[in-house]
This record gives structure tokens, sequence and C-alpha cells, in this order.
């Protein structure tokens, strides 16, 4: 190569810096890339394991602590249905409009769906799965419901049980009206409300014969 074209790669001082030096230096500078991307890596593996760490938590529901790795961004609806197999709650709307996921959390009717599952460690979450009575018989409400046969597909079901149940904490003895207002926010695509409300009453019937809170 004349020194014409050494000139045109390394600048104005070919005498200071030649062409085998400006080469050595590239590959002396890759290696350097290299060992920096390796340390990346390194760096980002170890980012990601602390992230992993920060993902796996434990929630409890249904009165068992469950352990699992959850996103930060992730919803309860999601971890219940898809991380815990809890695919009682359902996902309708997904933007709290339907109440088809509502569990309870702390007793109290939360949409699933609008619950980032890193905000319920240390809450106490039930599900419909939880409802059943210890001993393996069906919860008032839900007795109340199937000898009503209130709903027509059931999709909508597992919401409006957990809606009632969390209502008749605070009211207990409602009437149809007050039990129509509680279950409000949720909807039924089949809509059967008459028919819904007439097994819900039901079964608030049952909790009060049994005692039920
Ligand atoms: S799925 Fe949560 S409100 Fe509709
Ligand atoms: S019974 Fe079908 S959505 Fe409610």
């Amino acid at each position: 190569m004349s020194d014409d074209l050494d000139r045109a790669i390394v600048g104005s001082t070919p005498r200071a810096i030649s062409r085998r030096v400006f080469i050595k230096g590239v590959i002396a500078g890759g290696v350097g890339v290299s060992a920096a991307g390796y340390l990346f890596r390194a760096t980002n593996l170890f980012a990601q394991s602390a992230a992993t760490g920060e993902r796996l938590i434990t929630i409890n529901v249904n009165g068992v602590n469950r352990h699992a790795d959850v996103m930060k961004q992730e919803t309860l609806a999601w971890t219940l249905r898809h991380k815990l197999g809890l695919t009682g709650t359902k996902l309708g709307c997904d933007r709290a409009e339907c109440g088809s996921c509502t569990v309870l959390i702390d007793g109290v009717p939360r949409y699933a769906c609008s619950v980032l599952t890193h905000s319920t460690r240390d809450r106490k979450i039930l599900t419909i799965e939880g409802l059943e009575n210890p001993d393996g018989t069906l919860h008032p409400m839900q007795q109340g419901v199937v000898d009503e046969q209130g709903f027509q597909c059931a999709f909508c079901m597992p919401g409006f049980i957990m809606s009632a149940v969390g209502f008749l904490k605070s009211n207990p003895n409602p009437t149809r009206a007050e039990l129509a207002q509680g279950v409000s926010g949720n909807l039924c695509r089949c809509q059967d409300y008459d028919k819904i409300l007439t097994a819900l009453m039901r079964g608030a019937e049952y909790m009060r014969n049994a005692n039920h809170a």
C-alpha cells in the first residue's frame, strides 16, 4: 500500500502511526469490545437474575400461600388463571367493565383484571374455587345458584357469586333492589338478570340460615 493510502487510512501522521500499528489497534479494540460485550452480558444476566428474584412472590389464595413468578405489570386475573391454574376466575373485557373476574381481596369484591398481582402480597385473596366449605360442600350462595339454575351459559357466574358474597358481608338481608345494586358491577351477556337475582337472593337466604358470613 502506498504512503498516500497509508495517510488516507491513518490520517496525516503516517510516520507516527503505521498501517500495521493501526490494524493492531483495531484488533486490540475488537478484543476490548468483545470483552466489554462479555462483561455486559454477565452484568445483564446478573440484573436478569435479580429481576427474577424480585418476580418470585408469595400470595395467599384461598388460605394457601402460593409461589409464582410474576411480572411487575401482571394482573391478578392473569396470575390466577395462567400461573396458578385457577380458571374459575373468568376474563371477559380485561378492562374493569364486566365483572367476570371478580374475586374478594381481604373480603372486598375487586376486579382481578385491574389489580396488579404484586400489590396483593400481604392480602388474602378468595376465588370461586376457595368458596366451598372445608368439608367440600358448596357454599350456601353456590347452593342457591344451583337450586335456582339462575344462569344460562354461566360464564359470568363466578363473578356474580363473588360479588354477591362480598356485598352480603355488609348487608346480609338485602331487598331484591339492594342486591341488584350490590352486584351492579357485573354484566351478563345472556342478560337473564331476573333469574340471576332470584338465584342470588336464594343464596343470601341460605347464607342467613347457615349464619354464614
Ligand atoms: S374481565 Fe375484569 S372486569 Fe371484565
Ligand atoms: S349467563 Fe351467560 S354471560 Fe351470564
